[in-house]
């Protein structure tokens, strides 16, 4: 399966509200951690509910590009085999691609005694350093230095990983999950304190803990995970995914529409929910579903994205596409990443009231907004000139959607089940 089309754009003609109901996929940000782990055995290690977005497939290539067995089941299952690796490191061209893919070097250097790796790639939306991964491995024993443009990391001599207890400056998820992978094999007990809380990281820890990890504390801040000797293969279903949910959760509201969403981790969209509530939405859920009317008129609200339970950062450009339509002024605080606003002038180009100020967006609506031709700049960003463009007089034309391909499954296809006018070329 191969999703990404460089040369791929949208054309969207808006003004359908969107009704029905519609799947959501599994999670990128889980599926991804969840295909590094299985370099952590040498047994199959099965992933079920497989999204079918292009990150999966770079991180597959790159995968087997180490030796590893990566198979699409009938089923559509993923089946990986780590018991093959023989190269510890990630080619270059490949770790480039996606950020998930630097969460190989815990798996590699607990299993293999060694790894290197080009720093990550991966949405341009700051800084994202990644000092809380390298402090943990450090932590645990290994040699971690920078060799020109490749970070390197020696397990310590002859030896295992020992476990640590250790603070992590910032709770990164991919740092945490990066980190747990290693501890999992590590000799005696780690504890992760400020470990991050995203349902993506819990989900990775009960992955982990099929394959026989003892991690305790999931969920909480304070992770400890008692290293074991060795883990075995399982069988695991990858968690729907709860941007992608949030983010047709927003197109029905700002839409005025009326949209079904199934396999929906509701439970843990608590934040979304409780803004889509406050600009006027009804929203109704069960444990897996979410069912999202739009008001006809939106309110302005103000919010923070942050770290979780907080409103995913994720969700933030969506969220300001909608506070287009909103009666009002609407502010924004992004508090997880430095750069998240490449949206800004995109929307700006269809009509959009919206200026931001270093972290800080300042919404200013309704606005009608009016077909363009925009970019999407990266995979949240191109959600939300694609929420504008449902709502937008005219067409829009969307060029750069392989961005949306890393995280978005047929995301037109879905789009289109829904009512909307969108076609792809
Ligand atoms: N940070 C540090 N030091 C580190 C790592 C991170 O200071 O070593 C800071 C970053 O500078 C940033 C903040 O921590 O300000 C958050 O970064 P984090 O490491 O938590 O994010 P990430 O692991 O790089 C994952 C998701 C992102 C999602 C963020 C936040 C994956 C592959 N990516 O990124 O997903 O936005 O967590 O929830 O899991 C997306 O799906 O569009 C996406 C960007």
């Amino acid at each position: 399966m191969t999703v990404r089309t460089r040369g791929a754009r949208y054309a969207v003609r808006g003004g359908n509200a969107l009704r029905g109901s519609v799947r959501i996929s599994g999670a990128k940000n889980h599926v991804l951690a969840a295909m590094c782990a299985s370099l952590l055995t040498d047994e199959d290690l099965i992933l079920q509910n497989v999204p079918h977005i292009s990150d999966v497939d770079s991180l597959s290539e790159l995968l087997v590009s180490i030796g590893a067995r990566v198979e699409s089941l009938p089923d559509g299952s993923l089946l990986l085999n780590g018991a093959g690796v023989n190269v510890f490191e990630a080619p270059g061209e490949l770790i480039t691609e996606n950020r998930a893919s630097f969460q190989v070097m815990g798996p590699l250097l607990a299993r293999h005694g060694y790894a290197a790796s080009a720093p990550p790639g991966g949405d341009v939306i700051g800084q994202r350093p990644i000092d809380v991964h390298l402090a943990g491995f450090a932590a645990m024993g290994a040699s971690v230095r920078r060799e020109g443009e490749r970070f390197v990391a020696h397990g310590p001599a002859g030896g295992r990983l020992a476990g640590a207890r250790l603070f992590m400056d910032y709770p990164s998820v991919s740092g945490t999950q990066n980190v747990m992978m290693a501890a999992a094999l590590a000799q005696g007990r780690s504890t992760l304190i400020n470990a991050a809380t995203e349902p993506e990281v819990q989900n990775l820890a009960h992955v982990l803990n099929s394959m026989g990890a003892r991690i305790s504390g999931i969920g909480t801040q304070l992770l400890t995970i008692d290293g074991v000797d060795s883990l075995h293969g399982a069988t695991c279903r990858v968690m729907p995914d709860r941007i992608e949910a949030g983010t047709f959760a927003i197109a029905a509201a700002m839409t005025r529409g009326d949209v079904y969403l199934e396999d929906t981790p509701s439970e843990v969209m608590d934040a979304l929910i409780a803004k889509l509530r406050d600009v006027g939405a009804t929203v109704e859920t069960t444990a897996d579903t979410m069912h999202v009317r739009g008001p006809d008129d939106l309110r302005a609200i103000s919010f923070q994205a942050l770290p979780y339970p907080g409103l995913a950062t994720d969700l933030h450009a969506p969220m300001a596409a909608l506070l287009t339509q909103a009666n009002g002024v609407s502010i924004i605080h992004e508090r997880v990443f430095d750069n998240r606003m490449l949206y800004v002038g995109e929307l700006r180009k269809m009509g959009a009231e919206i200026v931001s100020t270093g972290s800080s967006a300042i919404v200013s609506g309704p606005t009608p907004l009016h077909g363009a031709h925009v970019r999407a700049l990266d995979v949240r960003a191109g959600a939300a000139v694609v929420l504008a463009a449902l709502c937008a007089n005219g067409q829009t034309i969307i060029d750069d959607v392989y961005h949306l391909d890393r995280g978005y499954s047929s995301l037109a296809t879905k789009l289109g089940g829904l009512g909307a006018d969108i076609e792809r070329d």
